[in-house]
């Protein structure tokens, strides 16, 4: 997989590609990622990339110009064009899954007050937000997503079926985890998962994983089909 950024901070990225999975990911050619330095793209000597808004307000919106000949100096290769913003759809897992399909992506890094609507009408396939607060540039956003994006491309977790156990995998929150030791100040492991019973611990754990979702976020129990078994754990929690 392909992944190029468009930015104006490729500076920003260094200790993100230098991350244990990432890296190894680059390394055995899983996925190659281009960062694509924005500024030598602005325009006039200052290499502006920027300007006022057109009916006024505050701040400055970034240019369509740069942006497009960013673009094209990745020529055919960029694939699915994304584009970071707060005013995109929210990113989920669900969307991680899909973008980790694709042969190649862009993602063009968001800044200032926002950007001209001709980048997105002409040139972006998705615009995506990481959640609802505004953060002062797309850098951060863009790493959120391409993490969550290359750790689920085939091959790049050691073992793919690490995934399955995911918060989000399947609509639920994950249930606890836990390692040694046995006993921490007055807290045991939970009995069951020391006994080697499997159906058992999967059972434990279905309930714990409904009972946190129920807790904290009861709004994904709407997007999930539930057993009987299942209801019966979520009644038991009112
Ligand atoms: N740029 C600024 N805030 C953002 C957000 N929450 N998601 C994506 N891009 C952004």
């Amino acid at each position: 997989m392909i992944v190029h950024i468009i930015t104006l901070f490729p500076s920003m990225f260094g200790g993100f590609l230098e991350n244990s999975i990432i890296s190894r990911a680059i390394e055995r050619g899983i996925v190659d990622i281009r960062l694509v330095d924005l500024r030598p793209f602005g325009l006039g000597p200052h290499r502006m990339v920027d300007d006022t808004p057109y009916g006024g307000g505050g701040g400055m919106v970034m240019r369509v110009e740069p942006i497009h000949n960013a673009l094209k100096s990745i020529g055919k290769d960029t694939g699915h064009v994304i584009l970071t913003t707060p005013r995109g759809k929210l990113f989920t897992q669900g969307d991680a899954f899909r973008l980790s399909r694709e042969g190649s992506i862009t993602v063009i890094c968001g800044h200032y007050e926002g950007v001209d609507e001709r980048v997105s009408e002409l040139f972006v396939d998705e615009e995506l937000s990481i959640g609802d607060y505004v953060l002062t540039g797309g850098e951060i956003p863009a790493m959120v997503m391409i993490d969550a994006i290359v750790r689920l491309v085939p091959g790049v977790l050691v073992k793919d079926t690490l995934v399955s156990g995911d918060s989000h995998y399947n609509g639920l929150l994950e249930h606890p985890q836990y390692t040694r030791p046995r006993q921490y100040m007055d807290r045991a492991v939970p009995e069951v998962l020391l006994g080697g019973n499997h159906k058992e611990i999967q059972k434990w754990r279905r309930i714990m994983s409904l009972k946190a979702t129920m807790r904290r976020r009861p709004d994904l129990l709407d997007k999930v089909s539930l057993s009987k078994e299942d209801i019966m754990v979520l009644g038991e929690e009112d």
